[in-house]
């Protein structure tokens, strides 16, 4: 079966104009039915439509806001902050080490921006990092900077596309990202990003491993309680990169490939969640240096060859 998430097919967005484009329920409904997800197929009928069929777009904004706030949930229950901390932290150790200036970190499809806003809550990259979230879905930076302004935090949110970036950063991020990017896309990501002055990237995802669906399955039925929100991750679980996947798409033109496996955050599913680091060739040495014994944990794609999951 091919794994297609709803949330993809029911927000579609001109990547030139960041205008909202008028979605048939229909076309959705007989795509999930040619992809063989019937299950994905109901969920999708039962949208409110107008009466040429066209999906209501302010009741696709409600759900999208919706399942991205039980989303934020199952962030906490992983411990999402403390899990980009703990790679963010010596990242930007190694990058105060080596560059001066104002920094600025900028989270690629931050959704409600649970990432920048935790960071900006715990303070924990120091006061001198700005923090920047972009999206696609302009529902999500409504909704995203409204929280951050009700919270009192010093951060900001912009609509955009993560193929047209709007922003620089010192550093890119994402959380749950990657695997919505396909055939070329996933490379060119990574090449955007490259090709800016970016230090480095640290895309976090879930990892191709066996026990990914199901960890999905569980975390997502326990969590979650719109069936959208439970029919796509467990589809963003399957269609999770391998290692050697992402470890090929982000050998990019003057950026070293690093994955990072991190252990003992807890939740053992936890480890199933993971980021692809690049950083330019100077930084390497300081990072490894910052990261301690945990820099035993870099993978870059020398290592991969034979490795087994
Ligand atoms: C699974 S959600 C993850 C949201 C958030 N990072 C989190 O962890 O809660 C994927 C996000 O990527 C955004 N997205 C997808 N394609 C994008 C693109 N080309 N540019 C920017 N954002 C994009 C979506 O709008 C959505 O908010």
């Amino acid at each position: 079966m091919l794994h297609l998430e709803i949330s993809d097919l029911i927000t579609v967005t001109d990547p030139r104009s960041g205008a909202r484009l008028p979605v048939h329920r229909g076309d959705v409904v007989r795509r999930l039915r040619e992809a063989g997800d019937r299950r994905a197929a109901r969920i999708v009928a039962a949208l409110p439509a107008d009466p040429y069929d066209v999906l209501d777009p302010r009741a696709v904004d409600r759900l999208m806001i919706g399942v991205h706030t039980e989303l934020q949930r199952l962030s906490e229950e992983l411990r999402l902050g403390e899990r980009l901390v703990h790679v963010l932290g010596p990242l930007f150790e190694a990058v105060r080490a080596t560059a001066t200036g104002p920094l600025r970190l900028v989270d690629v499809g931050s959704g409600l921006g649970y990432a920048v806003r935790w960071l900006a809550a715990h303070g924990r990259l120091g006061p001198e990092v700005e923090l920047v979230g972009v999206d696609l879905d302009a529902a999500l930076v409504g909704e995203a900077e409204r929280l951050a302004r009700a919270e009192g935090l010093d951060c900001r949110f912009v609509h955009g596309n993560a193929f047209d970036l709007p922003e620089a950063a010192t550093v890119y991020v994402s959380t749950g990202v990657l695997h919505h990017f396909r055939g070329p896309d996933l490379a060119e990501f990574f090449r955007a990003q490259a090709a800016s002055p970016a230090l480095a990237f640290c895309h976090f995802d879930i990892a191709a491993t066996r026990l990914a669906p199901v960890g999905a399955w569980v975390f997502h039925r326990t969590r979650m309680r719109h069936p959208l929100g439970r029919h796509d991750g467990v589809a963003s679980a399957r269609r999770a990169h391998t290692d050697e996947a992402l470890l090929h798409a982000a050998a990019t033109p003057g950026m070293r490939p690093l994955l990072y496996e991190p252990r003992g955050l807890a939740n053992p599913f936890c480890t199933t969640l993971r980021p692809i680091i690049g950083v330019r060739p100077e930084l390497e040495a300081p990072l490894r240096r910052a990261m301690g014994r945990a820099a035993r944990r870099l993978v870059g794609p020398e290592q991969l060859v034979g490795a087994a999951r």
